[in-house]
């Protein structure tokens, strides 16, 4: 398989690396707007296997040009490009994955999962698959969830808990991941959240609680915040009885405290504002005085824990069980040279597009991660450095969220 990674980020580094490994792919083109981070990625990767491309994804034509013969396309850039990307794809013909999807469209309430999902008949007509939504979180806990509701004889409640305990070296504000999309999911985006059976909107940073992680991230602060899983999971996972679906990050006080005065200074959306005779987006200010995710690679400490809970019944006993993935930032960084969220998300990613490559995936349309079949899916993760645990919690203590 001839794959294209777009963007080679701190997560296309990983996803391309991974993907390189098996002999299933036979050729990686990275493509990036940014010549220096090519020259940076390409040594890393299997010689005979890697080609560098410099594009601009905004330039259609070079775009078409450079998905000839190519059978997967891995998004690696900001996801404000899927849809015109996956319009591309099916242009050209070929195969797509993705790792989030276009939220920012959405602040008006339409689901933003749903632009990518409402592709599927598009894809199908031309025989090739889109695996959307497929990093760690959305991705391995959307099939987390799949692999605990198997399990379950009813699920009444999933939710999603991403729990970070690092610090970054001289760095105030740490997001480890796209500053743009981090500001956008916990402060601008009000969080969508299944709630007795119903999609509903929460007010933005207003519902927190301590969730005990499992070691060594142990207990942090959560707050619920906008995520495609509250939406993906009560489409695809609501048949054993599902009332409630929700996603909860590890937020530090700092930030939570800086969002809140952003948003008292009325800068609480992504919209262009005039000042002293310009125009620009306070959201691009407040990203302008943040680390990029690849600033910050050997600059972070401690370990991220992404796990999804379940609560139901088994055999008609209570059960609370959580699957989970812990990535140690320092570990990524000794072994790899980069830094744990892009690890712990382009592994997965990697791991999707193995499914393809290989030929276990072989269903046409655009694919929720909730619709596939968890086992190789699990197994690649652990094979590439992303092993799984799975806890059982006391199912009649009251969750503080
Ligand atoms: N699902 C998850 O768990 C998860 C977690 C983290 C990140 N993500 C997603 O993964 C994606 C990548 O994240 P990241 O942290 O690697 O971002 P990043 O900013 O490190 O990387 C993006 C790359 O895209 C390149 N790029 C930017 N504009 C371009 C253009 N016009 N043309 C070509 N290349 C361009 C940049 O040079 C950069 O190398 C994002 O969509 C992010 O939302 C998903």
């Amino acid at each position: 398989m001839r794959v294209l990674q777009l963007g080679v980020g701190s997560v296309g580094e990983v996803t391309a690396r991974t993907m390189a490994t098996e002999p299933e792919v036979t050729k990686v083109v990275l493509a990036d707007i940014d010549e220096a981070r090519l020259a940076q990625v390409a040594p890393k990767l299997p010689a005979g296997k890697v080609e560098t491309m410099q594009l601009d994804v905004h330039d259609k034509d070079a775009l078409v040009k450079t998905l000839a013969g190519v059978d997967l396309v891995v998004n690696g850039l900001i996801p404000e490009i899927n849809p015109d990307l996956m319009a591309a794809c099916l242009e050209a013909n070929t195969n797509y994955l993705d790792m989030a999807a276009a939220g920012p469209r959405d602040i008006v309430g339409t689901a933003d999962v749903d632009e990518e999902l409402a592709l599927d008949g598009a894809f199908k007509k031309k025989g090739l698959t889109a695996l959307a939504f497929c990093g760690i979180d959305p991705g391995a806990s959307d099939v987390f969830a799949r692999a605990l509701y198997d399990q379950f004889d009813t699920v009444e409640r999933l939710t999603v808990l991403d729990g970070d305990n690092s610090s970054a070296d001289g760095v105030d504000f740490a997001p480890s991941f796209s500053p743009t999309t981090m500001v956008e999911e916990c402060l601008i985006l009000p969080p969508h959240a299944f709630e007795n059976g119903k999609i509903i909107r929460r007010q933005s940073l207003s519902k927190s609680g301590d969730f005990e992680f499992p070691a060594p991230v142990g207990k942090l602060k959560v707050w619920n915040v906008d995520h495609e899983e509250s939406q993906l999971m009560p489409l695809f996972l609501a048949d054993k009885g599902l009332r409630k679906a929700d996603f909860f990050i590890a937020l530090d006080d700092a930030w939570v405290n800086l969002l809140l005065t952003w948003r008292k200074l009325g800068f609480d959306h992504n919209k262009e504002i005039e000042f002293g005779g310009a125009r620009f987006r306070p959201l691009d200010l407040l990203v302008s005085r943040l680390p990029k995710s690849v600033d910050l690679i050997g600059k972070m400490h401690g370990s991220v824990c992404v796990g999804t809970l379940a609560e139901g019944t088994i055999g008609g006993k209570r059960v609370r069980r959580f699957m989970y993935q812990i990535t140690s930032h320092d570990d990524a960084f000794t072994k790899f040279g980069v830094q744990g969220t892009g690890f712990q998300t382009g592994v997965p990613a990697a791991c999707a597009g193995l499914l393809l490559a290989k030929g276990i995936v072989t269903t046409k349309g655009v694919l929720a991660p909730e619709q596939l079949d968890p086992q190789p899916f699990l197994e690649l993760m652990t094979k590439h450095g992303t092993p799984w645990g799975v806890v059982d919690l006391p199912a009649d203590e009251e969750l503080p969220m």
